[in-house]
């Protein structure tokens, strides 16, 4: 399993890999994955055989901003692979916890995030244009330091 990092000269790549692996009026533009890509503390990671995650890393926090596996290169552990670096590399920036948000009825992304350890902390209720509720998942990242016991 290769995970690549890369840059915006990858907006192209990125939007077509989304661009297959969602529906037509969730799929991010070449300009959008481009605005992304340059921004600070944007990271955009490829899985050349069809899989991208973008997060980003402010302070003590990372947002897993979007996952997606092409329909063709699914349940082939490529999502994992992506997951798994961009929670690495989160850590290693200093994040000590991953946010994200996923769709109630997305049973694919739930299973693999719980599987990577997230769990729910919130829920927006009907936050999609298609009234769907999307669940706000949360990770520890594995270098944060244990909580302090306060007792
Ligand atoms: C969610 C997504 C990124 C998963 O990518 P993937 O490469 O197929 O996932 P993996 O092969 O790494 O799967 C890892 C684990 O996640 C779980 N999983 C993944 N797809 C699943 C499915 N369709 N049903 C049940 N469990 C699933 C399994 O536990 C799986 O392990 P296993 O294959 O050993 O059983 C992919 O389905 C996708 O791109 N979906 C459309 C875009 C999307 O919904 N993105 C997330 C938005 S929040």
């Amino acid at each position: 399993m290769s995970v690549l990092r890369v840059g915006p000269q990858y907006a192209t790549v990125f939007a077509s890999i989304h661009a297959n692996a969602f529906a037509l009026k969730e799929a991010w533009s070449v300009g959008a994955f481009q605005v992304q890509l340059e921004m600070h503390g944007v990271i955009g990671l490829l899985e050349p055989r069809g899989g991208l995650a973008l997060i980003r890393v402010t302070a003590d926090e990372a947002e897993l901003l979007t996952i997606a596996v092409t329909r063709s290169a699914r349940r082939q552990g490529l999502g994992r692979a992506l997951l798994t670096e961009a929670m690495r590399i989160a850590s290693g920036l200093g994040a000590a916890a991953m946010f994200l948000e996923v769709g109630f009825r997305n049973a694919a992304a739930r299973a693999l995030y719980a599987e990577m350890g997230f769990v729910q902390v919130g829920n927006r209720r009907g936050y999609y244009a298609n009234g769907e509720d999307a669940l706000v998942l949360r990770a520890p990242l594995s270098g944060a330091l244990a909580p302090v016991a306060t007792s």
